[in-house]
């Protein structure tokens, strides 16, 4: 068996890729390390396999606790913890630039450490900054890195961390950047998510702006299964940009929740403009297609579909959250109680 080291695995796309793994290769044995913040839920790994998972509450900026959770043996790591939500980065950057910068060092030192075979860095689209409204540009991998925010930043600083770590020491390291992830067990404060619960329980859907910033959407599996391959095929020191070539407005994917929904477009509510909002974001993943041979698998009319089922069959998680540490913080960034 091959030992892998995950952390952030009970978030939402970490714990996509923990049942990912466990179902579709069974030589790994997965240590998953993660702080269960605020985003981090048991509950997003009910039902998995335990013979070949083992579940380390800690924190990676802890070094020694780090260090004792690492397998000796390792074949990889695979770093999702962070923290992942632009609102809040814009609120407070503290957390961020901790967990997201430090956090990913002492990964790096850790993995050195323990002779890790790979250390795979998930990023994200949004350190190469924003695209001009209707252009023909894409993000490539030779885009310059120019984040705007708070979030982003601290993601285009942990990539630089682990570029330093390849060309200084050595680590065998690879970079994916990855557009908007929807799906299952997603956070309510992202948008998808958020508009499914307040639509469900009739409450408005705070849209930002004018509503025609652009996104570029993938399946959460999809994203998983291009991770695996970029651990499998990717060549060391490289990124990989991945995307499904799904380009939405945010105001489009809100009406057609509400039609999937069966609620009236009048539950839309305009609301101040996020601050340095990024326009839009649309990835070519030409790269990953030819060298990792990745195609997204989940088409956007089913992944949306297979999203509003899950949010709908599971109310008592969303409604867990909703009733938890999530209320306040909905309160002092909308301005306005959650039912
Ligand atoms: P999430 O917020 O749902 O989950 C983050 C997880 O990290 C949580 O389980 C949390 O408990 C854990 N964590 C946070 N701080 C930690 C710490 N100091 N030590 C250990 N664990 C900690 O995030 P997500 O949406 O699943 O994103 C996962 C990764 O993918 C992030 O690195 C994010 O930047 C990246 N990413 C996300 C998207 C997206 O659309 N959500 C797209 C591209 C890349
Ligand atoms: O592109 C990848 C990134 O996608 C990831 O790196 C981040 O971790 C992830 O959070 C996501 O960032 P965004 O800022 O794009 O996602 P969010 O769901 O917060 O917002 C998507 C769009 O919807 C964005 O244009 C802002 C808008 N929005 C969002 C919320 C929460 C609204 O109009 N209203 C809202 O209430």
């Amino acid at each position: 068996m091959k030992e892998i080291f995950v952390t952030g695995g009970a978030g939402f796309i970490g714990s996509a890729f923990i049942r990912l793994v466990l179902d579709e290769h069974p030589g790994s044995n997965i240590v998953n390390f993660d702080a269960l913040t605020y985003a981090g839920n048991l509950e997003n790994l009910e039902g998995i396999d335990d013979s070949r998972h083992t579940f380390i509450k800690g924190d990676i900026c802890g070094r020694d606790e780090v260090l004792a959770a690492m397998p000796d043996d390792c074949e990889a790591v695979f770093n999702f913890a962070a923290e992942s939500h632009v609102d809040r980065s814009i609120h407070s950057a503290d957390e961020f630039l901790r967990t997201n910068i430090i956090g990913t060092q002492i990964l790096l030192d850790a993995a050195r450490e323990k002779n890790v075979r790979r250390f795979v860095q998930v990023s994200t689209d949004e350190v190469m900054g924003s695209l001009p409204d209707e252009s023909d540009e894409f993000f490539t991998e030779s885009s310059p890195l120019q984040p705007n925010s708070p979030y982003a930043a601290s993601k285009a600083a942990a990539e630089f961390v682990v570029r330093a770590a390849r060309e200084t020491h050595g680590v065998d390291t690879v970079v994916t950047r990855c557009g908007n992830n929807y799906g299952p067990r997603q956070f309510p404060e992202k948008l998808i998510p958020l508009m499914i619960a307040n639509a469900m329980n009739d409450e408005s859907l705070p849209v930002y702006g004018d509503g025609k910033n652009v996104r570029d959407w993938i399946y959460v599996d999809d994203h998983c299964r291009a991770i695996w391959l970029a651990f499998k095929k990717g060549r060391s020191g490289e990124a990989y940009n991945i995307g499904a070539r799904n380009e939405q407005y945010n105001i489009d994917i809100v009406k057609s929740l509400l039609d999937s929904l069966g609620k009236p477009h009048s539950l839309i509510n305009y609301v101040t403009d996020r601050l340095g909002h990024d326009r839009r974001y649309a990835i070519d993943p030409a790269k990953a297609e030819t060298e990792l041979g990745w195609k997204p698998l989940t088409t956007w009319e089913q992944g949306l579909a297979k999203t509003i089922d899950w949010y709908r069959e599971n109310q008592d998680w969303v409604n867990r959250i909703r009733n938890g540490e999530y209320r306040s913080y909905y309160k002092s960034m909308y301005g306005a109680a959650l039912k």
